[in-house]
């Protein structure tokens, strides 16, 4: 199905890329959870300041909407600094890296999207650029031929991607300081929410807060897209304002069950549960009985049920838990369950 239509996919929509700019933190001090990842930062951005020098290169990595750019921005604003954005498949040769870089000031941070889909040509370019701050020219043709190393001002590269793995190993290595995003607490939901409502101008009672909070799969994307669905159901059928009633009655419209899955995640549990009998069912496989692509099933759809612990990844392929079996009231039968041979939670080719 359209990834544009789903409700809770983590990827951002048309709509969201202009709400998310209102609503996304400029400071540290505004940013809400991540707390571990939150407070290396601060400590970072502190010391490198006081010395004058650029922020180490910094890697963000986690699922879709969990706040790599709005982190990367804020580090450039605390930092003082501009930045510039950019993305893996944005920069198609190596000449469009130079360019960059030779643009960029004492400092400033040069902000790589998607870093993981770089070509092999512009990464090239990219090591001696992060290691030593220097961009190697070849001048000339043929046996006249040599090599011009530009000095570049010293910067900082942040990367941010949904996939760990498929960072090339010396890529990664340059990095000095990764971060992985965890899915939010419910407590930090429910304090996103909050804040999105009072930005916004939506009266919000704590308790939908909190429910609104709960139900957004630990994402504050998602949460920020629920809170707009439920504040046009308020305004229609309950003159505005949003209480416990109003925001349960309008997820239940919105076909949002009580842990945040949509009708595509019951789906895709559904699918493994009856038609592969709990699994394993290989990726490709699943994907195919579900017309989806494999990247929409590992990047949208997993990490969360993962995380739930309703899906385990084993080496040959996609089980279904007797959680998931619970949450949709099927039967669960303990022989048609092997023995899952690898990792819980969110363990697997992803991170
Ligand atoms: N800690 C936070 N506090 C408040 N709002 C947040 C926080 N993190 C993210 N958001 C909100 O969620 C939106 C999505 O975050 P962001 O675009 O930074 O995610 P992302 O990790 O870069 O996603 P993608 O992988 O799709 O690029 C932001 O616009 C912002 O409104
Ligand atoms: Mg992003």
């Amino acid at each position: 199905m359209d990834d544009e239509e789903r409700l809770l996919s983590p990827k951002p929509d048309g709509e969201d890329n202009q709400v998310e700019k209102s609503l996304r933190p400029r400071s540290l001090a505004e940013f809400i959870g991540q707390e571990k990842v939150v407070e290396q930062l601060r400590i970072a951005v502190t010391a490198a300041k006081a010395r004058g020098e650029p922020l180490d290169h910094t890697l963000f990595y986690g699922p879709p909407g969990l706040g790599k750019t709005s982190l990367s921005n804020v580090i450039a604003n605390e930092m003082g600094v501009k930045i510039k954005v950019t993305s893996g498949p944005a920069i198609e040769r190596a000449g469009d890296l130079a360019a960059i870089l030779t643009n960029l000031q004492k400092n400033d941070v040069l902000f790589i999207d998607e870093v993981h889909r770089l070509n092999r040509a512009v990464e090239e370019v990219l090591y001696p650029a992060m290691e030593d701050y220097a961009l190697d020219l070849i001048v000339g043709k043929g046996p006249s031929a040599r090599n011009l190393r530009l000095k570049l001002p010293r910067f900082t590269a942040i990367g941010a991607t949904t996939r760990l793995a498929l960072l090339t190993s010396p890529l990664r290595d340059r990095f000095v300081a990764p971060h992985r995003l965890e899915f939010y607490s419910d407590d930090a939901m429910c304090e996103i929410v909050t804040r999105s409502a009072r930005i916004l101008g939506v009266p919000t009672s704590d308790e939908a807060s909190r429910e609104i909070g709960r139900r957004a799969r630990g994402t504050p994307r998602i949460a920020n897209r629920l809170l707009r669905r439920v504040r046009d159901y308020a305004q229609v059928v309950a003159d505005g304002y949003i209480d416990l009633a109003v925001a349960r009655a309008a997820l239940a419209q919105l076909e949002v069950d009580d842990l945040g899955l949509d009708e595509n995640d019951r789906r895709l549990l559904r699918a493994i549960i009856e038609l592969f009998n709990g699994g394993p069912v290989g990726l490709s496989t699943l994907a195919a009985a579900l017309a989806e692509e494999v990247d929409a099933i590992e990047d949208v759809y997993e990490p969360f049920l993962l995380q739930l612990g309703f899906l385990q990844r084993t080496p040959r392929g996609r089980t279904a838990t007797r959680r998931a079996y619970d949450h949709l009231g099927l039967p669960f039968s303990e022989k048609t369950q092997p023995p899952a041979d690898e990792g819980g939670p969110l363990q697997g080719r992803m991170f």
